[in-house]
């Protein structure tokens, strides 16, 4: 944690009681004794949390430092020291920017307080940021990945046309149309991992045909060569099914955390098959994922949707490593649709997880045949 503080005020002796009781607190502890020198710490000193500074000083005025400080940096919070009754000047720093304002004589106990708060207020600031530009860095990713696959189509399109003018220029030859239709099938990947790109990045609402989100989901999964080898895969779509009207992205990752979550729970499986069914009724429109896994446990279905909710430990030899955010996340992203989940599992045979939607948000049957 970074618990430097920085210390500004004119008076040497409040600046010395000041040092003491933080450094007896644990803090880190710079100090000016004006303005401009304060600055010049702060700026070879990147690393300093919180600033305290007082107001009233010759020269550079505590309102001053304060308007430099949020113009150079703006995230650390700065704390002024105001004289007994100078009401205005505190209800002036604070609308400039100060995080608080403490009045002189110093309240030890009231100033440590509001520094803790600093601090945290500082930290949670630093983390969001952390996060966002984490964010930002997938997003930045994904574009790439998807410039890359774009850029694939053109020589694919090349073999492809050759393959196919020499399939018909020298038929006796087998191997070209196993070239063609090798060609066509990355082709068919490159378009679908563009088309899934494109609609998990734009949260617009669509028309939404759960077979065929679902198609793409374990396609993507296809990736993992033990997914695709070793896991036989049992559709059962509905050919009618209803569609509905919602963000793609939302579905998708749903699906997605299922699928996983069946995928891990076969690990250690000798019989590894993964069932996708839809259907519809005239109350709900549903889609079950099944595995035939480890099952869960009784003790835990209650708890399986909490945030951090997790058996995959990564310890005692178990490879898994979990997060518990995966159906949390699954039950927050969907119940805008009203979704209900829905499991049944046995111990040592498999699980499905059924997620029913009302009838009422049905648009108008799907289209036959695409799945
Ligand atoms: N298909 C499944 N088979 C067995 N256990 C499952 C299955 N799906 C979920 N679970 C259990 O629910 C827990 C929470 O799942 P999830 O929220 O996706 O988190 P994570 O996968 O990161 O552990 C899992 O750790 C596992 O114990
Ligand atoms: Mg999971």
């Amino acid at each position: 944690m970074n618990d430097k503080i920085l210390l500004i005020d004119d008076d040497v002796n409040i600046l010395k009681m000041l040092a003491k009781v933080f450094q007896f607190e644990g803090y880190n502890v710079l100090t000016a004794e004006n303005g401009k020198k304060g600055l010049e710490l702060l700026t070879k000193q990147k690393d300093t949390g919180v600033v305290i500074c007082d107001i009233k000083m010759p020269e550079m005025d505590g309102e001053k430092v304060l308007e430099q400080i949020r113009f150079r940096q703006p995230l650390i919070p700065v704390i002024m020291l105001t004289g007994f009754l100078e009401l205005e000047t505190a209800v002036n720093v604070m609308r400039n920017g100060a995080f608080d304002y403490i009045t002189k004589p110093v309240d030890n106990d009231q100033l440590l307080a509001v520094v803790e708060k600093a601090f945290q207020q500082r930290n949670r600031m630093l983390e969001e940021l952390r996060k966002k530009g984490q964010e930002e860095k997938m997003a930045a990713l994904g574009r790439l990945t998807a410039g890359f696959a774009h850029n694939l189509n053109n020589p694919l399109s090349c073999i492809i046309a050759y393959a196919e003018f020499l399939k018909g220029k020298y038929p006796q030859e087998p191997r070209l149309s196993k070239i063609y239709s090798a060609g066509n099938k990355m082709y068919t990947i490159i378009s679908s991992m563009l088309n899934k790109t494109r609609k998990e990045y734009h949260r617009n609402k669509e028309i939404i045909n759960l077979n065929q989100i679902l198609v793409e989901e374990v396609e993507f999964f296809d990736a993992d060569l033990e997914f695709r080898h070793q896991v036989e895969k049992k559709w059962n779509l509905a050919k009618d099914l209803p569609e509905i009207e919602g963000i793609y992205a939302d579905f998708s990752q749903c699906f997605s955390n299922l699928i996983k979550n069946a995928f891990d729970a076969m690990k250690g499986s000798a019989n590894k098959m993964l069932g996708v069914n839809t259907g519809w009724d005239k109350h709900h429109i549903y889609v079950e994922i099944s595995d035939s896994g480890c099952g869960i446990k009784k003790k835990d279905l209650p708890k399986l949707f909490e945030p951090f909710f997790t058996t995959k430990s990564g310890r005692e030899g178990k490879s898994l490593k979990g997060t518990g955010l995966g159906l949390f996340s699954s039950y927050q992203l969907l119940k805008q649709y009203q979704a209900a989940f829905d499991v049944q599992s046995e111990l040592g045979k498999g699980t499905t997880f059924r997620v029913s939607f009302p009838y009422t948000l049905a648009i108008k049957p799907a289209m036959a045949g695409a799945c």
